[in-house]
């Protein structure tokens, strides 16, 4: 993770920096830095916390004039987050900010510190800052070069150099891009943090290194020129604002009716647009948190509709398992940004095996979305808040389309189904759940105060109580869990207290019954039930009703609910909402 932004041009850069690291700080926010360098002289500033103690610190003291700097946001891997151990590290001539981990640090480190060097932090990223200097004389770029020749793992980096008023970058399995402006030039992790001064940049790919002036942008890799097209974006500036609303979270989950209509007009228009999965024999689903519990829900829909053989299973653990690719197979990848480390590597494992990769993915950019042999984009534009909302439901939203496309050409869908007038209407049902507040605020009220809380539901019920739980405890920092309804008598039933908040999903007509006897299981213990269902129940237990549609698109107007309780929770535990306490969300290292 960690978010790196570099500028030089004709202005002072702290401005543009400081502006870049709080776009960036959805990458990591426990410690921030810069360095702004002035002929030979490199000043560097660092503090603990959230950009805004920089920023106070940077306004507090005279800097040098300036008009080249480079900068960090930092989400912690190796060394506490400190202000030593913060970003930019400087050894000798070379300061720098570094995104990604290397894994063979410890190893130079013990090299280096044979040869002489001294070290003054915890991390990995000064053992580079260490190996650059000591290979530069006079040519940055052959330092460079020869110093990552000994370096093993992932790294985006910003390098400044005594000696030379350029800014230098490079790449692999990071993100890193150049945004190209008039009389200025940028490097960032991502085009959010540079969309204010432009919407030109280019990628970097694997090991190009780049060398930067205020007009001139060169490329190189391996000594070699490298020529680039200049992409434009189409991102709206205010994209990124929270346009009134409290939190980027509510504002995000707010979206969620226009999103989903704008991701899925393609594909009502012409589901042939969505790729055959019928010419395989068996689909894998790969992907990291919410995004693997999306894909949970595809599973159970392929499954359950559209006799469909699929595995699931979490990048982290797929990038490492016997995987037994004995039959003709398609790994589909979910991910929002596109860049999350595990997911990566179980894609490359993929293909390392001849083995086709669909991406279903928002940043269009991102390394999934250029590697991966198809894509199916989402639309969900910038997506802020670390707790992932509205990419999640449109995540939900292809799946089941995929689902019903494939149970349509095996010829399972009853002729007068009517899944896609359905389709049409999810925009205007999902608004209606989002506008009952009040209702959620309810809940909240009911729960803020627990400490254990239990999500129960049986089959994509199940699925759909996943995410409920992971929401609500990465907002709120209440423990809870979700289970199978029917599996929770099998031990961890014993945790169940009087007065215990257990949340109950009951959507799927086929499984209600039993459900329902789980419930009067935990209720006989002294739970306090909510139900959340698509039918009104005649119970004194607190429910939310969310209108009834074709069960391909059940958990749409489900998940809204849960996720809403979940900030309305959190809001009320004064929890820091879009920056949850240890998390980032674009998790670029394993
Ligand atoms: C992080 C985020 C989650 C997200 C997961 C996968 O853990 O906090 O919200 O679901 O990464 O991210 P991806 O970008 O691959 O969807």
């Amino acid at each position: 993770m960690c978010g790196i932004i570099g500028y030089i041009g004709k202005e002072n850069p702290i401005e543009i920096l400081i502006n870049g690291l709080k776009n960036l700080e959805y990458r990591g926010y426990d410690s921030a830095g810069i360095a702004l360098k002035d002929k030979d002289e490199i000043e560097v500033i660092k503090s603990v916390g959230k950009i805004v103690n920089l920023e106070e610190k940077v306004k507090c003291k005279e800097l040098i004039p300036s008009h080249l700097g480079i900068a960090h946001t930092r989400w912690a891997t190796h060394g506490k987050p400190t202000e030593n151990n913060a970003h930019p590290h400087t050894v000798g001539k070379v300061t720098l900010v570094h995104n990604g981990i290397i894994e063979n640090a410890e190893e130079l480190r013990e090299k280096l510190k044979k040869q002489g060097v001294t070290f003054n932090s915890e991390t990995d990223t000064e053992v580079v800052a260490a190996l650059i200097n000591k290979y530069y004389e006079n040519n940055q770029v052959e330092a460079i070069n020869k110093a990552l020749k000994e370096v093993r793992g992932s790294y985006a980096l910003g390098i400044l150099f005594q000696g030379s008023d350029c800014l230098f970058a490079v790449r692999k399995d990071s993100p890193l891009i150049v945004g190209i402006g008039e009389n200025e030039n940028f490097i960032a992790s991502d085009i959010a943090a540079i969309i204010d001064y432009t919407n030109k940049y280019f990628l970097l790919e694997e090991n190009e290194i780049v060398k930067i002036t205020q007009d001139k942008v060169e490329i190189t890799k391996d000594g070699k020129e490298v020529e680039k097209q200049i992409q434009t974006t189409n991102m709206e500036k205010d994209a990124k604002d929270k346009c009134g609303y409290d939190h980027y979270m509510l504002k995000e989950i707010m979206e969620e009716p226009v999103v989903l209509e704008k991701t899925f007009k393609p594909y009502l228009e012409d589901l042939d647009k969505l790729p055959d999965l019928t010419k395989y024999e068996e689909i894998h689903i790969v992907a990291c948190g919410s995004a693997m519990y999306a894909g949970m829900i595809g599973k159970t829909l392929l499954e359950e509709y559209a006799n469909t053989k699929v595995e699931i299973d979490v990048a982290s653990e797929y990038r490492y398992k016997n995987v037994i690719y004995d039959r003709k197979t398609l790994v589909i990848l979910i991910s929002q940004s596109g860049e999350t480390a595990d997911t990566i590597a179980a894609m490359r494992k993929a293909k390392e095996n001849n083995v086709e990769t669909l991406s279903i993915v928002n940043v269009k950019t991102s390394t999934i979305a250029r590697e991966s042999d198809k894509q199916i984009f989402i639309e969900a534009g910038p997506e802020i808040a670390v707790a992932t909302t509205k990419a999640y439901i449109l995540q939900v939203g292809i799946m089941a389309l995929l689902a019903y496309k494939t149970a349509l050409t095996k010829g399972l869908v009853k002729e007068n189904d009517k899944v896609l007038e359905e389709a049409e209407k999810l925009p205007r049902l999902i608004k209606e759940v989002l506008d009952r507040r009040d209702e959620y605020k309810k809940v909240a009220k009911e729960i803020y105060n627990k400490e254990d809380i239990f999500f129960i539901g049986r089959k994509i019920d199940y699925a759909t109580s996943m995410e409920g739980s992971l929401k609500l405890k990465e907002v709120s920092y209440i423990h809870s869990e979700a289970y199978q309804a029917g599996e929770l008598k099998h031990g961890t039933i014993s945790l169940i207290e009087e007065g215990m908040p257990v949340f109950a999903i009951v959507t799927d007509d086929t499984i209600k019954d039993k459900t329902v006897s789980n419930i009067e299981e935990v209720k006989s213990r002294g739970a306090k039930t909510i139900i959340i269902s698509n039918e009104k129940w005649q119970t004194e237990d607190l429910q939310v009703t969310v209108p009834k549609i074709s069960p391909y698109f059940q958990p749409i107007l489900i998940v809204p609910t849960l996720q809403l309780i979940a900030y309305e929770t959190a809001k009320l535990r004064g929890c820091d909402i879009d920056k949850p306490k240890n998390l980032a969300k674009s998790v670029t290292v394993e």
